[in-house]
């Protein structure tokens, strides 16, 4: 029977209690909520406070009472190392029951914060149910982190426990964690009390009794547990996420609406079904990997890919299509970035003809904005439908989709499509009035969000209610900026604070500023985004010197350069430190981070009426044709 996106839409707003009610009779309570939302002290909002239930036990032991255990829940594919394995969900329980127990003799109790710095190998997705399944709230680190990263996660959460590994690969390289993690734990202010590391195959590393085990050495004397019983308002994880500051928020995510809601995505936004292969090509320590590597896919019972790869260079761009062919996926869910890469060196779709696609049904992306020219590329080569779907780490799914599952809408380019049932999202003006169709604004959320949102952040109701939820009194600030068409149609055009997005990755200009103004010759700093073909954009650094410094230029960039990668990490690919004699400021003192980005951009821009002295963005201009930023 054909369903009626509009009639559903509506219903989730107009009556979101009802809505949501009905959805959560597909999870697995140990105690069915009987109060829907709390809506007593907004903007702290609670779904389903008085049930009980467990993260693990949905996403494994629930599909095992239904008969599905040997069913394949986790397919690890590593082009990078040659390794394959599978695991249904009896398999993977059981890993996950007993490295719970490891746990538990690690002292870990409910409520206690565990990281995991781990690279892609489904050690690190059993350690996150383990978490779930014991009540420890995890908070996954990206591993291309660098140590003051992993350290201010250290510190914020409190952690007890940090689990990792010996190493990681990029292609060409292996990311020694050791180092890394020895440099973060002495960084950091908070001690870690036990530290367990998976070893890898021809990569071990000593370990300094008693703080340390191996990953084994701690299932030696694991006894099998089960899951415990959860508040459905008991934190499953923290992820952090940049700020408008250096300093990360810690999303949260309550336990019983990230079920309900993740599990309702799966059919409604993705058109998959407990009997479907899913792959979402990302990285568990970004949200995508969190809710669509990891918790979405187990909630519903299907497989899940966990791929140690990137889309070119391991082996080749054709690697997309053998895995989609090798394991019959029915959908991909990718930033365009991968796309744009694999375009780039197989413009002609050459390694895809070489594969059997016919399992393939859907292409969707997220994590920057979709360019149309990648989005027909892809749909020519794919001959599915390529959807571009909006959402952000606060959300932990979608905002804005096409819902395959319910009724398909046609695809407009450029727009992240309709706003997803749950979501009643508006565009509001600085004059704090809702913006006419077609209009440009700031993109809002009417308060209360869906279940699965984040609550609060870690430990800073404050700066949760001040930095989302005041600047427009009763909405969700998402911090992006745009406008909804006659047609409901959402369309995101930028940030509106210092985030840029790298390759999908969000990075927070002013924490590479913060990194920058530490070195000793840096007087003045300012970091923009520039648009870059593959990533997106790429972070560049503006940089005056300190009266009287006799280092060259060059050497105080590489410096820079190295800084950056040292202390926020190889992913924030910043690799342009230029030295301007001045910064543009306005008389206030403001640096012109936006006037200055138009330029490095060649978008048309008006001298702001305020700046202190107009030459110095001629000045500016100057540097960026000498480094090849800019044409003359
Ligand atoms: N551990 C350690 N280092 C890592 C890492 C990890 N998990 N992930 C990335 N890095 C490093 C890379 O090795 C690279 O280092 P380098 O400067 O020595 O080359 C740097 O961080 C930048 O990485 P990345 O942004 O991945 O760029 P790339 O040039 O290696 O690859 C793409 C470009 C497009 C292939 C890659 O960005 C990609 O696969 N993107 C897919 C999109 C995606 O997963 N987005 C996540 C959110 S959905
Ligand atoms: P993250 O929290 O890392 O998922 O990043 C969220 C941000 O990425 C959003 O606020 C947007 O700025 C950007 N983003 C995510 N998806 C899209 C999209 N489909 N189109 C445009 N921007 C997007």
């Amino acid at each position: 029977m054909k369903k009626d996106l509009s009639a559903i839409y509506n219903q989730s707003i107009e009556n979101p209690e009802e809505f949501w009610g009905e959805v959560a009779k597909d999870v697995f309570w140990f105690k069915k909520p009987t109060k829907i939302l709390n809506k007593s002290k907004p903007p702290f909002y609670k779904w389903f406070e008085d049930g009980t239930t467990n993260t693990c036990y949905n996403a494994l032991d629930l599909h095992i009472d239904n008969g599905k255990g040997d069913k394949t829940a986790l397919i690890y594919d590593s082009p990078i190392t040659g390794d394959k394995a599978k695991f249904t969900y009896n398999q993977l329980k059981d890993k996950v029951s007993k490295f719970a127990g490891a746990l538990d003799n690690q002292g870990v109790k409910k409520g206690d914060r565990v990281i995991i710095y781990m690279p892609m190998i489904p050690e690190a997705v059993i350690a996150m149910l383990a978490c779930g399944r014991i009540g420890a709230i995890h908070s996954v680190v990206f591993g291309g982190f660098a140590s003051n990263e992993l350290a201010s996660r250290i510190d914020d959460s409190q952690a007890n426990l940090l689990i990792t590994a010996s190493c990681g690969f990029e292609p060409g390289r292996t990311v020694e964690y050791r180092p890394l993690v020895d440099e973060a734990l002495k960084l950091a202010k908070h001690k870690i009390k036990k530290l367990i590391l998976f070893q890898r195959k021809d990569h071990e590393v000593k370990l300094i009794a008693p703080l340390e085990i191996s990953w084994d050495e701690a299932l030696s004397n694991a006894k099998d547990k089960d899951c415990v019983e959860m508040g459905a308002n008991d934190y499953a994880y923290i992820l952090y996420t940049s700020g408008t500051t250096g300093v990360p928020k810690g999303i949260v995510r309550d336990i019983g609406g990230h079920i309900v809601a993740l599990k309702w995505t799966m059919k409604n936004i993705y058109n998959i079904k407990e009997d479907d292969v899913w792959w979402s090509a990302s990285d568990i320590g970004w949200i995508v990997g969190h809710s669509y590597i990891v918790y979405a896919p187990l909630f519903k019972g299907c497989t899940t890919v966990l791929f140690e790869g990137k889309p070119v260079g391991t082996p080749d761009a054709g690697v997309f299509w053998r895995v989609i062919s090798e394991h019959k996926i029915k959908s991909l869910f990718t930033a365009p970035t991968a796309f744009r890469a694999i375009k780039k060196e197989d413009p002609d779709g050459k390694f895809f003809s070489k594969y059997d696609l016919s399992s393939f049904e859907s292409l969707f992306l997220a994590g920057e904005r979709a360019d149309p020219d990648t989005i027909k590329w892809a749909e020519n080569l794919l001959n599915v439908p390529v959807i571009d779907h909006w959402w952000q780490t606060e959300t932990s799914w979608a905002i804005s989709s096409n819902c395959t599952g319910i009724e398909m809408q046609k695809t407009k380019y450029g727009s992240a499509c309709k706003a997803v049932p749950g979501y009643d999202v508006k565009i509001i003006k600085p004059d704090q009035t809702i913006a006419k169709p077609n209009e440009m604004g700031d993109i809002v959320v009417k308060l209360p969000l869906p279940p699965g949102t984040f609550p609060t952040l870690w430990n800073a109701d404050k700066r949760y209610e001040e930095n989302y939820m005041t600047n427009y009194k009763g909405y969700y600030q998402t911090y992006d900026a745009g406008h909804i068409d006659d047609d409901g149609y959402i369309w995101i055009m930028s940030r509106t604070d210092d985030i840029i997005n790298v390759a999908g990755h969000r990075l927070s200009t002013g924490a590479i500023e913060e990194v920058l103004s530490e070195h000793q010759s840096v007087a003045e700093c300012a970091v923009i985004g520039i648009k870059d073909q593959l990533k997106g954009q790429l972070p560049v650094g503006l940089i005056a010197l300190k009266a009287g410094v006799t280092k060259d230029n060059e050497t105080i960039s590489e410096e820079c350069v190295q800084l950056v990668r040292d202390k926020v990490g190889p992913v924030a690919a910043f690799k342009i430190a230029i030295v301007v004699k001045r910064l543009p400021k306005t008389r206030s003192g403001k640096v012109l981070r936006g006037t200055m980005r138009k330029i490095a951009d060649k978008e048309d821009y008006k001298m702001p009426a305020t700046i202190d002295d107009p030459a110095i963005l001629d000045e500016i201009k100057e540097s960026l044709i000498e480094n090849k930023i800019l044409n003359k």
